[in-house]
C-alpha cells in the first residue's frame, strides 16, 4: 500500500464519526414488555430522540438521521398509523423551538405527500425556521423508502435525459447522488440499528455503501447516552477502507 493510501486510513481511525443514522426499533416490543399498549412504546421512543439530539449535539456532529416511518409502514393497523401521525404532530409542535435555540436544521426527508394537510404544513413551518441554522442538521426520514428514493433520482435523470439536457453515456454515480436525499451532506459513516435485528430494512441504500455498522439489542427507548457512547467507541476501533487493501496486507 503506498503511504498516501496509508496515511488516509490512519486518518480515519480513532475518528468520531460526523454523520449518524439510527434505525430505531424495538418501541413495541419496549411497551409489550411493559405491559403497555404499542403507542406508549413510540411514546417512550420520542425521549429518546430527544436524548440521541442532545447527545448529537454535544458531541458536535455534523448529521443525524433517524428512521422514524418507512414506506412499508402504512401497513400496519391503522390505529397505530394515526397515532404515530398525531404524535409527529405534536413532536413537531413541541420539540421545534428547543431544536431551534439549539441551532439545529432539521429537515424531512421522503414522501411526504402522503401525509395530511395539518402534518405537512407543520413540517414546512419547521423546515423554513431551522433553515438557516448551522449546528447540527437532524434529519428525520418520514415515509422515507431507499427504494422510493433511487427511483425518484432516475426520474429526475430520465426528465433531463427526454429534455435533451444530458446523454445516457454521461449519467455516473454522481449523476444519481445529486438526486438523493442527503446528497448535500457529508457522507453516512455509521449506522446503529436497535432492537437485535441485523438488517437495512429498505433505510439509506445507496448513502451507506462505506457505512459501518452497530447493532445493538437494546430496544429504542432505552437507548441512551451511554450506549450512543458505546457505538462511537465501536466506530473508532474500526479500520475505513473504503475498498481499498488493508495496510500491511498481503
Ligand atoms: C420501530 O419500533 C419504531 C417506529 C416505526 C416508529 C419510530 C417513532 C418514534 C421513535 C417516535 C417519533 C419520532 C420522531 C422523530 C418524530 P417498532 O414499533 O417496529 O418496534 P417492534 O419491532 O418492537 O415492534
Amino acid at each position: 500500500m503506498s503511504s498516501k493510501n496509508q496515511l488516509k486510513t490512519d486518518d480515519l481511525r480513532g475518528e468520531n464519526p460526523r454523520h449518524v443514522a439510527i434505525i430505531m426499533d424495538g418501541n413495541g416490543r419496549w411497551a409489550k414488555n411493559q405491559g403497555k399498549l404499542r403507542i406508549s412504546g413510540h411514546k417512550a421512543g420520542v425521549k429518546s430522540v430527544r436524548r440521541a439530539v442532545k447527545f448529537a449535539v454535544s458531541h458536535k456532529l455534523d448529521a443525524l438521521t433517524l428512521y422514524a416511518f418507512s414506506s412499508e409502514n402504512w401497513n400496519r393497523p391503522p390505529q397505530e398509523v394515526m397515532a404515530l401521525m398525531e404524535l409527529f404532530v405534536w413532536v413537531l409542535d413541541n420539540e421545534v423551538k428547543n431544536l431551534h435555540k439549539n441551532n439545529v436544521r432539521l429537515r424531512i426527508i421522503g414522501d411526504v405527500t402522503r401525509f395530511n394537510a395539518r402534518l405537512q404544513e407543520r413540517i414546512r413551518r419547521a423546515e423554513e425556521l431551522t433553515q438557516q441554522n448551522n449546528g447540527l442538521t437532524l434529519n428525520i426520514a418520514a415515509n422515507y423508502g431507499g427504494r422510493w428514493d433511487i427511483i425518484h433520482g432516475v426520474r429526475k435523470i430520465a426528465e433531463q435525459v427526454q429534455d435533451g439536457l444530458i446523454r445516457p453515456d454521461q449519467i455516473e454515480e454522481g449523476t444519481l447522488c445529486q438526486h438523493l436525499c442527503l446528497n448535500e451532506l457529508t457522507p453516512v459513516d455509521l449506522v446503529i440499528r436497535t432492537g437485535g435485528e441485523h438488517r437495512i430494512s429498505n433505510f439509506l441504500l445507496w448513502q451507506v455503501a462505506y457505512a459501518e455498522f452497530f447493532f445493538t439489542d437494546v430496544l429504542w427507548p432505552d437507548f441512551d447516552e451511554q450506549v450512543f457512547e458505546g457505538a462511537l467507541n465501536a466506530f473508532a476501533q474500526r479500520e475505513r477502507r473504503f475498498g481499498g487493501a488493508a495496510p500491511g496486507g498481503a
